[in-house]
């Protein structure tokens, strides 16, 4: 069976290919010649994670997922939300967007926040959302050098380093991400025949 995830970013295509198993073949934008600009122009993660399933599902008939993730803290009134990657003007400028966080955050002691990840899949043409989140405060200063975005200053619940001083692995075991893929994918095990 084919699934079209609606993105064309390599390493989340290879996150959810790798937890797939069976008979469900997933494709990116790129693999079914898919070319389009699919404007991200929702205010819930939900609404954007949406807007791009429907975008292939209405396009091309095919069973296919959207996803959108942002960081959420609370004393920003959940800012940066679905605008993080874009907080500080332009895309994906991740040192802009972590000073401006830290800036905003320069004198307030509440410093809880969450990642959130929705996954919005239409199978056979009906629509469902699978949600992913960790709980976590921002630090005062960056530390650390890996993963990417907010992860230098995101410091995950239970834990006295941020995303960005994890490996790989450590960080995908608990990640708002890992934890929606992992619904969606408990979800998909059921379309799959059993061998
Ligand atoms: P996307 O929807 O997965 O592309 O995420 C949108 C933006 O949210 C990214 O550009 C980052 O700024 C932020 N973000 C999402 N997930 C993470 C993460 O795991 N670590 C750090 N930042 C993230």
């Amino acid at each position: 069976m084919k699934l079209v995830f609606a993105t064309n970013n390599a390493h989340k295509l290879e996150e959810v290919a790798n937890k797939l198993s069976g008979s469900i073949e997933l494709f990116g934008l790129n693999d079914i010649g898919c070319n389009d600009e699919i404007e991200e122009t929702g205010i819930t993660f939900n609404e954007n994670a949406s807007i791009k399933s429907h975008h292939i599902w209405n396009k091309y008939h095919l069973n296919c997922f959207g996803d959108d993730s942002g960081l959420e803290i609370d004393a920003l009134n959940g800012e940066p939300g679905v605008y993080s990657a874009r907080y500080a003007g332009g895309h994906g400028n991740h040192a802009a967007n972590m000073d401006k966080v830290l800036e905003k955050l320069k004198s307030e002691t509440n410093r809880k926040a969450r990642f959130r990840t929705v996954i919005s899949l239409i199978w056979d043409g009906e629509e469902m959302f699978f949600e992913g989140t960790v709980e976590g405060t921002i630090r005062h200063e960056r530390s650390g050098s890996g993963g990417f975005g907010y992860d230098p200053i995101f410091q995950p619940d239970g834990y006295t380093i941020t995303f960005a001083e994890m490996t790989m692995e450590e960080k995908n075991a608990i990640s708002h991400r890992a934890k929606a893929v992992e619904k969606l994918v408990a979800f998909l095990k059921d379309k799959q025949p059993t061998p």
